[in-house]
C-alpha cells in the first residue's frame, strides 16, 4: 500500500512540475500584445522618421504612441505655434534650429530607434497642450523612455537659448544620446565681405596709380551703408552682455537697446572721423590721430557688437578680434 502511495504522490509530483514548467516557457498572452505592440509602435516611429527628421503629431498620434504604454523609445518633443496668425516669431527661429538638431541625428551613422523627435502645433493638437497644461510656446520636453518626464525633462528655454548646440547638450544629458550638430554652412556673411573686399580690391587695382580714392567719401560712405546693412539685417533676433544684456535673443532690457545703440553710434562715429582725416584741411599730424582713432573705434565696437550678439544668439558663427 505504501509504495503504491508513494508513486501516485511521485506522479503528482511530476505532473505539477511539468505544468509549472510549461507556464513558465510560454510567456502569457497579455505579454505576447504586449511586445507586439511595441514592435508596431516602434516600427511606426521608424516609418515616420525616415519620411522626415521632425515627426508632426496631433492628440491622436501624441496620445497612442507617447502617451499610452509600453514604449522603449525617448521622445522629445517641441510644442510650438508655427501657423503666422499665432505671430510667434521665436517660434519659427526655435524650429530652424530644432530641424538642424534633428537632421543631424537622423543622418549621423549613430541613428537607432532610441530617441525620436517630434513636433505638436497648437494649431493641430490643442488637447496635448491641455492635457499637459502648457500655456507658452516653443517648449521643449523629453518624454523619457521609462516613466514620465521629470522636472529636467522641460527644457530651460529663457536660460539656455534654443541653439541646436545646446538642445544636443541637453538631450545627451537627459537620454545619453550624444548629438554632433552639423549645420548647413551660412554663406550671407562671408559672401558680403568677399564682395566688399572684391569692390575695393579692384576700385584699387584700377586705380593703381592713382591711390587718391582711399580718401574719397564716397569709397566710405558706401562701406559704411554696408556694414549698417549687416547690422539691421541681424538686428531682428537683438544682441547679452552680462546683466545688462538679456541672455538670450528671447528677450532683450531696456539698457540693453541703449547698449547696442551707444555702440552703433560709437561705430559710426569712427567713420565720422576716418571721413573728416581724408578731407578735412587740418595738417598731417592732427588728421594722422583722427585716422587711428577712427579705424579704432570702427575696429573695437564693430567687433564688440559682435561678441554680444554671439552671446544673445547662441547658434551665430562669426565673430571678428573678440571672441
Ligand atoms: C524596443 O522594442 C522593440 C520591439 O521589441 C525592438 O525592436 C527595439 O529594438 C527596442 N528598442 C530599443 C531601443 O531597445
Amino acid at each position: 500500500v505504501g509504495a503504491v502511495a508513494a508513486s501516485e504522490m511521485f506522479y503528482k509530483l511530476l505532473i505539477v512540475v511539468f505544468l509549472a514548467v510549461s507556464l513558465q516557457g510560454t510567456p502569457s498572452d497579455g505579454q505576447k500584445k504586449k511586445e507586439t505592440l511595441l514592435s508596431e509602435k516602434v516600427s511606426q516611429m521608424m516609418e515616420w522618421a525616415s519620411k522626415r527628421a521632425v515627426i508632426r503629431m496631433n492628440g491622436e498620434k501624441f496620445r497612442r504612441l507617447i502617451r499610452a504604454p509600453p514604449r522603449n523609445y525617448s521622445v522629445v518633443i517641441m510644442f510650438t505655434a508655427l501657423q503666422p496668425q499665432r505671430q510667434c516669431a521665436v517660434c519659427k527661429q526655435a524650429d530652424e534650429e530644432y530641424q538642424i538638431l534633428a537632421n543631424s541625428w537622423r543622418y549621423s551613422n549613430a541613428f537607432t530607434n532610441r530617441i525620436f523627435f517630434a513636433t505638436v502645433d497648437f494649431d493641430e493638437g490643442s488637447d496635448v497642450f491641455q492635457m499637459l497644461n502648457m500655456n507658452s510656446a516653443p517648449t521643449f520636453i523629453n518624454f523619457p523612455a521609462k516613466g514620465k518626464p521629470k522636472r529636467a525633462d522641460t527644457y530651460e528655454l529663457q536660460v539656455r537659448g534654443f541653439a541646436a548646440e545646446q538642445l544636443a547638450r541637453w538631450v545627451a544629458d537627459r537620454t545619453d544620446v550624444h548629438i554632433r550638430v552639423i549645420r548647413p554652412p551660412n554663406y550671407a556673411g562671408p559672401l558680403m565681405l568677399g564682395l566688399l573686399l572684391a569692390f575695393i580690391g579692384s576700385l584699387a587695382y584700377l586705380r593703381r596709380n592713382n591711390l587718391e580714392f582711399l580718401f574719397n567719401k564716397n569709397v566710405w560712405a558706401f562701406s559704411a551703408l554696408v556694414v549698417l546693412f549687416q547690422m539691421t539685417v541681424h538686428s531682428n533676433a537683438s544682441f547679452s552682455f552680462q546683466s545688462y544684456i538679456h541672455g538670450s535673443s528671447q528677450a532683450q532690457f531696456v539698457a540693453e537697446t541703449h547698449i547696442v545703440l551707444l555702440f552703433n553710434a560709437a561705430v559710426t562715429l569712427g567713420m565720422v572721423l576716418l571721413h573728416e582725416a581724408a578731407t578735412s584741411d587740418l595738417d598731417v599730424g592732427k588728421r594722422k590721430i583722427m585716422c587711428v582713432a577712427g579705424i579704432g573705434l570702427v575696429v573695437l565696437f564693430f567687433s564688440w557688437l559682435l561678441s554680444i550678439f554671439r552671446a544673445k544668439y547662441h547658434g551665430y558663427p562669426y565673430s571678428f578680434l573678440l571672441g
